[in-house]
C-alpha cells in the first residue's frame, strides 16, 4: 500500500506518519508547512530510521497533487492538511473555507483524475455543534455549527457523502476527532502550535514550564462534576492507530464510513489539571474566569460504533496523555 499523507508534519499528521512507518507502509508526505516546520520530517526520519518522500506543497495545487500521486503510485490518501483553530476561523473565515473546503475539493479532483478512490478524512466533533445529549453517537445531528472551522469540516463531509453516492468506486472513512492530546512516547514529536496555544493541554505544559503565568479555567458554573467544562481527551497515538486501521478497512470495504474518534469518556478541566499536577509533582497556578464564548458544558463520544465496525478503541488514559505531553514539552522547551 502506498499512502499519501497530506498535512503529515502537523500534530495529528506526524503521529499518523510515525505509525504508518512503524507498519512499514510506503508513504509520501505533502505539506505546505504553514502551521508546522520541515524539522518534523527530520525528526520522523530519525524516529523511524527509515526514508520516506516529503514534498513541500499545497493540496490546492491540483497539478502538483496529480504528479505526486502518479509519480509515487499512490493507492490511498490520508487527508489531514487544513487549518484547525476555532477562534482563528471566526477572524479569518475565507482562509478556513479556502484551506479546508476548497483544498479538499481540489484533492478529490486530483485523486479522481489519477484513478485513486480511497480516502481517510480528518473531521471533528465540532460538526455536532452544541450537543443535544452526551455521549454523542455518529447519528447525532450535524451541521448546526457555530464557527467557520466546524462548518468547513461539515461541508467537506457533505461533499464526501454526495461523491460516494455518485460513484461506487469511492471508499471513504470520515474520522470525527474529539480532543486529541498527548505526544509520542519518544518525546520526538508532539503538539507545537505556532503562537499562543488555544487548547488546554499545551497551555498546561507551557504554564508548567513557566512560559505562561497561569491557566485561566473558563467557567466553574457548568452543570458538570465540578463546574468546569468536560471534554473527551484522546491520546494522539491512539488516534494515529485509528487512521491506520481505517486505511486497512477502506481497502476491503467501499462506500462511506463515519466514526467518532474519542476515548469514550469525559474529563473536566479541573480533573485534567489535577492529573497534570500529580504527573509533574508540582501545583499549576490557575484562576477561574468567565465561560469562553462558544464553549459547551460537556462533549464526549459514544465509541460503540467504531469499536464494533473498526475494532478500534483508545488504550491510553488521561494520565498517559499528560505524562507524554509533559515529556514532549520538557524535551522541547523552545517549541
Ligand atoms: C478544552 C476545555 C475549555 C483552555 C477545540 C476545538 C475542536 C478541536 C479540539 C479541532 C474546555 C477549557 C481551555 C484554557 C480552559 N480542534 N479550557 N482554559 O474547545 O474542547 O475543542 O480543540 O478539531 O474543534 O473546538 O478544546 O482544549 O480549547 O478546551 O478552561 O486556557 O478546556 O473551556 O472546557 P475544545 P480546548
Amino acid at each position: 500500500m502506498k499512502v499519501l499523507v497530506t498535512g503529515g508534519t502537523g500534530f495529528i499528521g506526524s503521529h499518523v506518519v510515525a505509525d504508518l512507518l512503524e507498519q512499514n507502509s510506503e508513504i509520501v508526505v505533502l505539506d505546505n508547512l504553514r502551521n508546522s516546520s520541515r524539522e518534523v520530517i527530520d525528526r520522523l526520519r530519525s524516529l523511524a530510521s527509515t526514508e520516506f518522500d516529503f514534498i513541500e506543497g499545497d493540496v490546492r495545487d491540483t497539478q502538483l497533487v496529480r504528479e505526486v500521486i502518479a509519480t509515487h503510485a499512490v493507492d490511498a490518501v490520508v487527508h489531514l492538511a487544513g487549518l484547525k483553530s476555532v477562534s482563528e476561523s471566526v477572524r479569518f473565515p475565507l482562509d478556513y473555507y479556502d484551506s479546508n473546503l476548497v483544498g479538499s475539493i481540489a484533492l478529490l479532483n486530483a485523486m479522481a483524475a489519477e484513478g485513486v478512490y480511497r480516502l481517510v478524512f480528518s473531521s471533528s466533533a465540532t460538526v455536532y455543534g452544541s450537543p443535544e445529549s452526551t455521549p454523542i453517537t455518529e447519528s447525532h445531528p450535524v451541521g448546526r455549527v457555530e464557527n467557520p472551522y466546524g462548518r468547513s469540516k461539515y461541508f467537506v463531509e457533505e461533499v464526501l457523502k454526495d461523491l460516494v453516492a455518485s460513484d461506487k468506486r469511492w471508499s471513504v472513512a470520515i474520522l470525527r476527532y474529539f480532543n486529541p492530546a498527548g505526544a509520542h512516547s519518544s518525546g520526538a514529536i508532539g503538539e507545537s502550535p505556532k503562537g499562543t496555544p488555544n487548547n488546554l493541554v499545551p497551555i498546561l505544559t507551557k504554564v508548567a514550564l513557566g512560559k505562561m503565568d497561569k491557566v485561566f479555567v473558563y467557567g466553574d458554573d457548568y452543570p458538570t462534576v465540578d463546574g468546569s467544562g468536560v471534554r473527551d481527551y484522546v491520546h494522539v497515538c491512539d488516534l494515529a492507530k485509528g487512521h491506520v486501521q481505517a486505511l486497512d478497512y477502506i481497502f476491503s470495504e467501499s462506500g462511506l464510513h463515519v466514526w467518532n474518534m474519542g476515548a469514550g469518556r469525559g474529563y473536566s478541566v479541573m480533573e485534567v489539571l489535577k492529573s497534570f499536577e500529580s504527573v509533574i509533582g508540582k501545583s499549576i497556578p490557575h484562576e477561574f474566569s468567565g465561560r469562553r464564548p462558544g464553549d459547551v458544558a460537556e462533549c464526549w463520544a459514544d465509541i460503540s460504533k467504531v469499536k464494533r465496525e473498526l475494532g478500534w478503541k483508545s488504550d491510553k488514559d488521561i494520565h498517559q496523555i499528560v505524562q507524554d505531553a509533559w515529556r514532549w514539552q520538557s524535551l522541547n522547551p523552545e517549541l
